[in-house]
């Protein structure tokens, strides 16, 4: 029989295991059938947390002009210590495996908070963490799948990804193939045998031209060092990831 507070703690470490983040805003694809969890370790339900009902459109679909600042809406309060996020795009509707992602925005360190452990408010609670986004100039207008990826600081190693479908609008005249070039592909990690160190704020191999850092500067990843251990499975396994952003 287990005592009073033994019971407690065992529904603190359930709730602490249930408990995480999820995309509200821009409306994420299958709202009805998202949970907070993470990507599955082994990669299965990725992208977008593969599931039955996953690319389900939401009632009102974010719509973006290109150079707007948008807000990035997390509801929850296990935030993890923080950790770094991005936020990507891909002209796949329906994203697969075999999507091509851009990253149009970094987030070292503080995303989606700069805290320490986690907050307060449970599940549904909303807290104003000031994350927000640009489609940049080179993007063509259309509909998109917007992908929010975060590797938390601290707690198991972990790859989270929501999905939402927006369209953007007002883009940019430039020839889009080259300028699409230039986009870097997001960054996938443990969930694919390469796992991130805990502890610190990654710094991506290549978070692109858009970058902000929300943490502690003690709390990042040193230069120079690898961003991950093991060999990636899938994903980006052409750039030479043994080694993090110099600057
Ligand atoms: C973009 O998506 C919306 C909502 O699914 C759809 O109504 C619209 O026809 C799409 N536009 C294009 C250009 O595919």
């Amino acid at each position: 029989m287990p005592t009073s507070r033994a019971l407690g703690l065992l529904m603190l470490l359930s709730g602490w295991a249930r408990a995480h983040m999820i995309l509200t805003s821009p409306e994420p694809f299958g709202r009805d059938t998202l949970n907070n969890s993470p990507l599955a370790a082994d990669g299965s339900d990725f992208p977008c947390k593969l599931r039955s009902g996953a690319f389900e459109l939401p009632a009102e679909q974010a719509m973006i002009a290109v150079g707007e600042t948008y807000p990035l809406i997390l509801e929850g309060s296990a935030t993890h210590g923080g950790g770094s996020c991005q936020i990507s795009l891909t002209t796949d509707r329906i994203p697969s495996k075999e999507s091509k992602w851009m990253v149009i925005k970094s987030f070292e360190g503080g995303c989606p908070a700069n805290v320490e452990g986690n907050l307060a408010g449970g599940a549904t609670a909303v807290h104003p963490f000031g994350l927000e986004f640009a489609i940049p100039r080179g993007i063509d207008p259309g509909n998109y799948t917007l992908a929010w990826t975060w590797f938390n600081r601290i707690g198991n190693r972990e790859m989270y990804m929501n999905c939402a479908p927006i369209t953007i609008i007002g883009g940019s005249t430039q020839g889009l193939p080259e300028e699409l070039s230039s986009f870097p592909p997001m960054f996938i990690a443990n969930i694919n045998g390469c796992i991130t160190a805990e502890g610190v704020d990654i710094r991506f191999p290549q978070p692109g031209n858009t970058v902000e850092r929300k943490g502690e500067p003690g709390r990042l990843a040193p230069p120079n060092v690898p961003v991950c251990s093991g060999v990636p499975r899938f994903g980006d396994t052409e750039t030479d990831i043994s080694s993090s952003s110099p600057i």
